[in-house]
């Protein structure tokens, strides 16, 4: 189908090949699908943002395979390793200060003195990175502002004709973007809320984690961006069940009726973020209903990643 490819072995070592010859990759990650290109091919990266859209003052998140990658391009620390060894891979991204002797990574970090890094928990992103040799430079593969893709056809649907090969890697297992946690301040900041829950983050620290409001006009991370993840519908939040209109798709949660779809009939915050952004594309793909409207989701565990970006997506400018 397309530039859609199986992540066979063979498949797997020609995105490597791809990435390493300046090209563009979509691959799978534990939370949404990645749009790669190698980390020090300044070219390649720019086309990332060309592809996608996306404001060259928006920083991207560099893959590693291996904590020793670490120390070749940021400066690190007992915390950073620590919590690198405990939560890697998984969902979880660090800002930290950078090695400023690698101008190759000014775009990648936006000029910014810091990077950000992550090692996701997914196979084939694993061995495409090893098997390219390099880090791999990701946000997610979707359009600017657009809602972020779960599977290899939500990245088709977007980005088909801008991208060499998109690895299928199946559904993302936990459906929400990397909690971004800032390691440059003596205290952690959560900048974007995320597939990590806030809960995990204290009960492994021991430490009062802060969350980053940010300045939505000066955006440190553009999941700050008062609107984004947006369907091209719009949007209604904490929706009660008696209050839906007929031209209003209902994303309902928990016990309610009446939805067309449920993002966890039995109230699971997991379940609920790895549905919500196909769920919300179904929305926005289904022409009987010329609106969204969502059930309240409880502002606790992932609960706060789902929040951030249903309010984000709903936001009228
Ligand atoms: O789950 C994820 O994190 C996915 C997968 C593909 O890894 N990636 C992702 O990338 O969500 P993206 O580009 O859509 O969001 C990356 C976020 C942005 O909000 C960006 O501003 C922030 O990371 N970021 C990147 N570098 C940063 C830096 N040096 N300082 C602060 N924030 C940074
Ligand atoms: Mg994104």
């Amino acid at each position: 189908m397309g530039n859609i490819y199986q992540g066979t072995q063979t498949n797997i070592e020609l995105a490597a090949q791809t990435i390493k010859n300046g090209g563009l990759v979509a691959f799978p990650t534990d939370t949404v699908y990645g749009l790669g290109a190698n980390v020090y091919n300044a070219k390649a990266v720019a086309s990332i943002f060309a592809a996608k859209g996306r404001p060259s003052f928006d920083p991207l998140i560099s893959h590693i395979a291996d904590i020793n990658f670490l120390s070749e391009y940021a400066h690190t620390d007992s915390r950073v390793i620590d919590l690198a060894k405990h939560f890697w891979p998984g969902p979880l991204t660090f800002v930290l200060k950078r090695k400023d002797n690698l101008a190759s990574l000014d775009l990648v970090c936006s000029g910014l003195p810091n990077i950000a890094v992550r090692m996701p928990n997914h196979p084939l992103a694993l061995q495409l990175i090893k098997s390219a040799g390099v880090p791999i430079a990701a946000p997610s593969a979707n359009k600017f502002k657009c809602i972020s893709p779960t599977t290899a056809q939500h990245v088709a649907d977007g980005l088909a004709d801008k991208v060499d090969m998109i690895l299928d890697g199946g559904a993302c297992k936990i459906g929400v973007e990397t909690t971004i946690i800032d390691l440059t301040t003596p205290h952690i900041i959560i900048l974007r809320a995320g597939g990590l829950s806030k809960e995990e983050l204290e009960n492994y620290t021991g430490e009062k984690i802060y969350i980053s409001h940010g300045d939505s006009n000066q955006p440190s991370a553009p999941g700050q961006l008062l609107k984004h993840y947006a369907p091209r519908k719009p949007m209604r939040i904490n929706a009660d069940a008696s209050s839906i209109m007929p031209h209003e798709f209902f994303i309902g949660f928990g016990n309610v009726q009446g939805s067309q779809l449920n993002l966890s009939p039995s109230g699971n915050l997991e379940e609920a973020a790895a549905n919500l952004f196909a769920y919300m594309r179904e929305g926005e793909n289904n022409s009987q209903y010329n609106s969204i409207a969502m059930s309240p989701i409880p502002e606790h565990g992932l609960g706060l990643a789902i929040n951030d970006r249903i309010r984000r997506a709903s936001y009228q400018e």
